[in-house]
């Protein structure tokens, strides 16, 4: 079968004078393309839209609008559409502003059919490499943004994988002291809700988040015999007890992504007024999320019932921080704690004990991220280093 040729390329010759446009379309006709005609630049455009026309032959002095007039516009409607234009003889200036105008070419009038045709080709072979060079560069932007797109849901699995390996990591902790991981999260939310209103936010706010969260991280370190032990610790007990900021330190610290919340499990037993521990810091050398968690931590611990005691009411908890303010905590800190106020820390309370009643959301959640892990694995061919054993959980005291 043959194939079938292309239609000729639909050429539009603009000319006030009717001999002119009728010389050059006849002209061009009997060569092959397929002309279609205009007497003004107004019908021009309108033609030059009706159907694709790769060109426009168009006279430069026209009674009304003119040559330039049509060449702007074209450029601005059409800018698919090339432009050679033709000039009076003597006019190079006008010339030289199409051109700058883009205007692929210009021809002085009358123009010769062996010069026409060769800028007719010229200018078609131009638009084509054109065209093929705008398709190409439209290819890559739409590769590069569905690159981008899978990079960044490749980064927020990595994420969620991270902040999850976290949370597996304090529930491990939790397990060993016969808590539950209900204390860590709900200090990551007061935490979080105080830093938001000194107007912490981002990654900064993230950071100080993952610090509250893994702020005891270093007790794994601590020998059962100390961290279980049901009654009153001994001088030397504590001195075991008092390491756990640095081993949680030398734990995580590292870690790329770890490396500020680091800074805050180190200080996290450290007090405004230089009492704490390891270092003894005082006011702003403490880390900001430090000085947070401290009032963070508190709240919690008095607000929480204990196998041995019943927590506290908000109002007290909150009498006894502000008490508290300039010797234990930041007084900054505590101002942003206040403005929370006994009914905002309540509902944060509230808002995690709520999240926990939701076993079938959480175990949807783990099986989605269980199947990605799975996911990645097979589809990247990651190699995963085994991972060593976990230290036996026993003992049975809360410390
Ligand atoms: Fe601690």
């Amino acid at each position: 079968m043959e194939a079938i040729p292309p239609a000729p390329p639909r050429i539009l010759i603009v000319d006030d004078d009717d001999s002119v446009r009728d010389v050059i379309s006849v002209l061009l006709a009997e060569e092959g393309y397929n002309c279609v005609v205009a007497n003004g630049a107004e019908m021009a455009l309108d033609v030059a839209g009706e159907a694709e026309t790769p060109l426009v032959i168009s006279d430069m002095k026209m009674p009304g609008k003119d040559g330039l007039w049509l060449l702007d516009n074209l450029r601005e409607r059409l800018p698919d559409t090339s432009v050679i234009m033709l000039t009076g003889y003597g006019d190079t200036e006008s010339a030289v502003d199409c051109l700058r105008r883009g205007a692929v070419d210009y021809l002085l009038k009358p123009p010769k059919l062996t010069d026409l045709i060769r800028a007719i080709e010229r200018a078609l072979a131009k638009r084509r490499i054109e065209l093929a060079r705008k398709r190409y560069q439209k290819k890559l932007e739409r590769k590069v943004r569905d690159r981008t797109a899978e990079l960044r849901t490749a980064f927020k699995d990595i994420a969620n994988t991270y902040q999850n390996t976290l949370l597996a990591l304090v529930a491990a902790l939790d397990a060993r002291e016969h808590e539950t991981s209900d204390h860590s999260q709900r200090v990551v939310s007061y935490t979080s809700a105080i830093a938001n209103i000194m107007g912490i936010q981002g990654k900064e706010l993230d950071e100080i988040g993952r610090g509250a969260l893994l702020h005891d991280i270093g007790k794994i370190g601590v020998p059962d015999a100390v961290l279980l032990k049901p009654g009153k610790l001994t001088p030397d007990e504590w001195m075991e007890m008092r390491k756990h900021p640095d081993i949680g330190f030398q734990m995580i610290q590292n870690i790329p992504f770890l490396s500020t919340p680091a800074q805050i499990v180190l200080s996290h037993q450290e007090r405004w007024d230089g009492a704490g521990y390891p270092r003894n810091l005082q006011k702003h050398e403490i880390h900001v999320g430090a000085r947070i968690f401290a009032v963070a931590d508190t709240l919690d611990a008095m607000t929480s019932d204990r196998p041995y005691r019943k927590g506290t009411t908000f109002a007290n908890a909150i009498q006894e921080i502000k008490r508290c303010a300039n010797t234990q905590f930041d007084p900054e800190v505590v101002r942003a704690f206040l403005d929370i106020g006994e009914e905002g820390l309540v509902r944060i309370k509230l808002e995690m004990a709520e999240r926990k009643l939701k076993p079938l959301e959480a175990e949807a959640r783990a099986q989605e991220a269980e199947a990605e892990l799975e996911r990645l694995t097979e589809e990247d061919d990651l190699e995963l280093t085994p991972v060593p054993s976990a230290p036996p959980l026993s003992g049975n005291k809360v410390a």
